[in-house]
């Protein structure tokens, strides 16, 4: 598909465009990542693991990525997954061997930082152990024991990629399982699965040991040097950020701008254009607070017509309109430039759209997102706009957008402050419609 990606790239490229999402996840990261890959020479996760579905669709085929970047598919790309990520040997030798199926050679277009830490089969039981004994409160963790391996990070257990180069790897791997026994002992915690997942992890290590290791700071940092272009690519999204977003209710890693500094070892005035990616309306997975969900009809008939299901886990997604609220927040944490709207095919079934502007916080109206977003703090206040009505799935031309929709970008683009250059009318890679810089 040709298309102008309307960034700056006339100087010789020395920053880092970051993209990443603005909600709650499952913004569309996957596909648009993969619109955009042409344009780079590296493509690099910052963090998260296989608690991500990555969603790319061309040629009438879908893949979900869970580890790999979303610019694996295209020739000339290098693929990294950078110091900030947290692996699964399992998961990702499962990828590899799919995308191996598929005739991409993952082995020469990805490599890997040695600082990113490694998924123990035990942090996955730890992250099942801790759900449990949560009761009511659980997280709705994607039990890919993402929390326990931050934790054995932060906390200066960790084993790392890196490691397994060394020659007490077996040693280490012992030392870290043996803590985890205890723990998992005083949960009350049956693993007598582990003998078995054991066997499979170290097959899936056999596998992450046939990659490249690198130190993604000094590969990134000589990349820009030579002039290289890089899209850092985000997992989860902003309001699921361990400092921002709704906590405790949020994942175990920095999943805003600032993440893309510290998960591949880039200065932040190496920061180039920040694309924000969002619904036109908006989605949660697992429990916490949802400002605008619809838990009615109309939330049903969202789900349905936006397919919204989990990438990862297959669960349900819980649905409601856009939070203007929540999004200006996003945009002003991580100094977004520009703006990408996914989904707007979706709210073609509705006659009248509601977008909320501001929140009732203890009775006082606010567009600031607040400490507390919990339903007994916050209700939404709702302006309505007339909708499209209209199929946009067909749509390859910006001069054809309904007049309705043209409005409902306008209104966004004064509200948030922010150009929306790129607007996704269907999960296809042609279904993208790319927009002149509508504000600056
Ligand atoms: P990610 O985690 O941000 O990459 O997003 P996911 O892949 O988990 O979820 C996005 C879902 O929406 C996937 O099933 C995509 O194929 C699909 N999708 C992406 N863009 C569009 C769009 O513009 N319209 C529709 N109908 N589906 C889309
Ligand atoms: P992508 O990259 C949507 C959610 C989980 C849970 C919380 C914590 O596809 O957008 P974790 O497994 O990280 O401990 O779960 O975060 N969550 C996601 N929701 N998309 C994701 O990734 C998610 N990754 C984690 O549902 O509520
Ligand atoms: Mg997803």
């Amino acid at each position: 598909m040709a298309f102008v990606l309307p960034v700056n790239h006339s100087k010789k490229m020395t920053k880092v465009d970051v993209l990443l999402g603005l909600q709650w996840g499952d913004e569309g990261k996957g596909k648009i990542v993969d619109v955009f890959t042409p344009k780079y020479d590296i493509i690099a996760r910052f963090q998260g693991g296989p608690n991500a579905g990555h969603t790319l669709e061309f040629d009438g085929i879908k893949h979900v990525l869970h580890t790999i970047p979303s610019g694996i598919f295209h020739e000339d790309t290098m693929n990294i997954i950078g110091n900030g990520v947290v692996i699964d040997p399992v998961i990702l030798k499962k990828e590899i061997e799919k995308l191996t199926d598929r005739k991409v050679d993952v082995k020469k277009k990805m490599i890997v930082s040695r600082k990113a830490h490694l998924i123990l089969p035990t942090h996955k039981m730890l992250d099942a152990a801790s759900e449990a004994a949560k009761g009511k409160a659980k997280i709705g963790s994607t039990l890919k024991g993402i929390g326990p391996t931050y934790m054995d990070k932060t906390g200066r257990n960790g084993l790392r990629v890196g490691d397994i180069e060394l020659s007490d790897f077996q040693e280490r791997y012992d030392v870290l399982v043996s803590k985890h026994r205890t723990m998992l002992d005083q949960y009350g915690f049956d693993y007598s699965a582990l003998a078995e997942a054991e066997k499979e992890w170290f097959t899936g290590i056999d596998t992450l040991k046939s990659l490249t290791f690198i130190d993604s700071e000094h590969y990134l940092a000589d990349a820009i040097k030579g002039g290289q272009t890089v899209l850092a690519e985000g997992a989860q999204g902003s309001l699921l950020d361990i400092d921002f977003g709704s906590y405790p209710f949020v994942t175990s890693s920095n999943t805003i701008c600032a993440g893309a500094c510290t998960g591949l070892g880039i200065a932040p005035n190496k920061i180039g254009e920040v694309f924000g990616i969002f619904k036109a309306y908006c989605t949660r997975v697992g429990s916490g607070p949802f400002p605008t969900e619809l838990e009615d009809e109309t939330g049903e008939r969202m789900r349905k017509e936006g397919n919204e299901f989990g990438s990862t886990t297959g669960r349900p997604r819980r649905c409601g309109w856009i939070d203007l609220p929540a999004l200006k927040y996003s945009i002003s944490i991580n100094g977004v430039t520009q703006l990408i709207m996914m989904k707007a095919d979706v709210l073609s079934i509705f006659d009248t759209i509601k977008v909320c502007t501001h929140y009732n916080y203890k009775g006082v109206k606010t567009d600031k997102f607040p400490y507390n977003v919990e339903p007994e703090n916050v209700q939404p206040i709702y302006v309505d706009m007339k909708g499209w009505n209209k199929d946009l799935t067909g749509l390859t031309n910006v001069e054809d957008m309904p007049k309705e929709l043209n409005d409902y970008i306008a209104f966004l683009e004064k509200e948030l402050e922010t150009p929306i250059t790129v607007v996704s009318v269907g999960p296809d890679r042609k279904q993208t419609l790319i927009r002149d810089k509508a504000l600056v």
